[in-house]
């Protein structure tokens, strides 16, 4: 059986109550929600309400009207991106961002909307007093990401939300990697915005994401139409979430995310992300045995995402022989995040990145640190 230690793309596998979740909506209920009256369409509805309250219960969302339903974290960041930056502003980011980040605002330069990276440590941390003073003036718009998604690296975020809140900029976090795992608390953070995909930690099925903006900031929407509220208005409604949520929703998508939220309230974000770092412990220990490898340590770890090199060899080759010799998946290469690559000094060939999830076992990861070794061995 595969050894999947590719979770920080996509979490696999998923609790067996969010396959039992979306089969339930895909076949038991069926129906769209929010558009009819009928018991199908009401339960389409309970299970859209539900969803909401687990996700304002988990990330700290006092209102669960504030949560909006997207397609996966990429969208989330766009909407906020294009629906409320305008020509002339200027955006803080770091220097671990994700691709989802960088090239929406590389394609907003051309109207005039100029972005200034925050140096990081180089394990990729935000540096707070450079942040600090990139803060005045202040800009339109900060965006960080809570880890990075290259070598689980958390960063400052409390402190970072702080010194937004004093300069009156709102903060969009990027929790793609961290939902589900970190504890959030967007009101209390005050943050701005936050985009979650679904299908990473929070264990949900694909072509699920969740977007939380505060209820003061005037974030246009990228889509409209199709809300199934105010039929009889012509413009788009000015009120979350539908003014986020245009067309059918993914309601299959939605319950199988209700239930994973389900799962990780259940056991808890603590036990959980203690399961996944005991794991990189493991993985950054057993790797550095070997002279060979160099483990990109981040300053303060946030997930159990671990990223490698080894001397001599090119990550792509490793993933293809772990893959083909040892049936174990990891990913290889620039992980959409060139600019952290940069960062951290492993750009253009990248890392081999290795993600446990909740149900990898330590026998798991003895299986791959044994593999490297034998694969190290025959390949000098
Ligand atoms: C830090 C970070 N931001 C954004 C994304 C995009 O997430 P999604 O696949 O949900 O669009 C990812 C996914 O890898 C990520 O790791």
């Amino acid at each position: 059986m595969t050894i999947y230690l590719d979770n920080a793309a996509t979490s696999h596998p998923k609790p067996a109550c969010v396959y039992e979740a979306v089969r339930r909506a895909l076949s038991d209920i069926g129906a769209s929600p929010g558009r009819a009256a009928h018991r199908r369409a009401r339960e389409a509805d309970a299970v859209l309400s539900d969803a909401r309250l687990k996700a304002a219960q988990l990330l700290g969302i006092d209102d669960p009207r504030t949560v909006s339903f997207t397609r996966n974290a990429t969208e989330s960041i766009n909407i906020v991106l294009k629906g409320w930056l305008r020509p002339g502003d200027r955006v803080l980011i770091s220097a671990v961002e994700h691709n989802s980040v960088v090239r929406p605002l590389s394609g907003l330069k051309s109207i005039g909307i100029q972005t200034t990276v925050v140096p990081c440590s180089e394990r990729g941390t935000l540096r707070l007093d450079a942040f600090e003073s990139l803060l005045d003036p202040p800009p339109r718009l900060v965006v960080l990401t809570h880890a990075s998604n290259v070598n689980g690296g958390l960063q400052p975020v409390v402190e970072a939300a702080r010194l937004c809140r004093a300069g009156g900029v709102p903060l969009l976090l990027d929790a793609a990697q961290t939902a589900g795992l970190q504890t959030i608390r967007a009101k209390n953070w005050d943050l701005g915005m936050l985009a979650c995909s679904g299908h990473k930690a929070l264990l949900g099925p694909p072509g699920v994401g969740i977007l939380y903006v505060r209820k003061d900031l005037d974030v246009r929407p990228l889509m409209e139409g199709g809300t199934g509220s105010r039929s009889e208005e012509d413009l788009q409604p000015d009120f979350s979430p539908d003014r986020y949520e245009s067309g059918t929703p993914n309601l299959p998508g939605i319950a199988g995310l209700a239930a994973g939220m389900a799962f990780i309230l259940e056991e808890g974000t603590d036990a959980l992300l203690h399961h996944e770092l005991e794991l990189s412990r493991r993985i950054e220990e057993g790797l550095s045995l070997n002279s060979r490898v160099r483990v990109l340590r981040p300053d303060v770890r946030g997930t159990g995402t671990v990223s490698f090199t080894v001397d001599g060899l090119n990550p792509s080759d490793i993933g293809h022989i772990l893959d083909e010799a040892f049936d174990i998946a990891v990913r290889t290469g620039l992980h959409c995040a060139p600019l952290a690559h940069r960062t951290l000094g492993t750009f253009p060939e990248g890392t081999v990145r290795v993600s446990p999830g909740f149900s990898t076992s330590s026998t798991d990861i003895d299986y791959f640190l044994d593999s490297m070794r034998l694969l190290l061995s025959r390949q000098r």
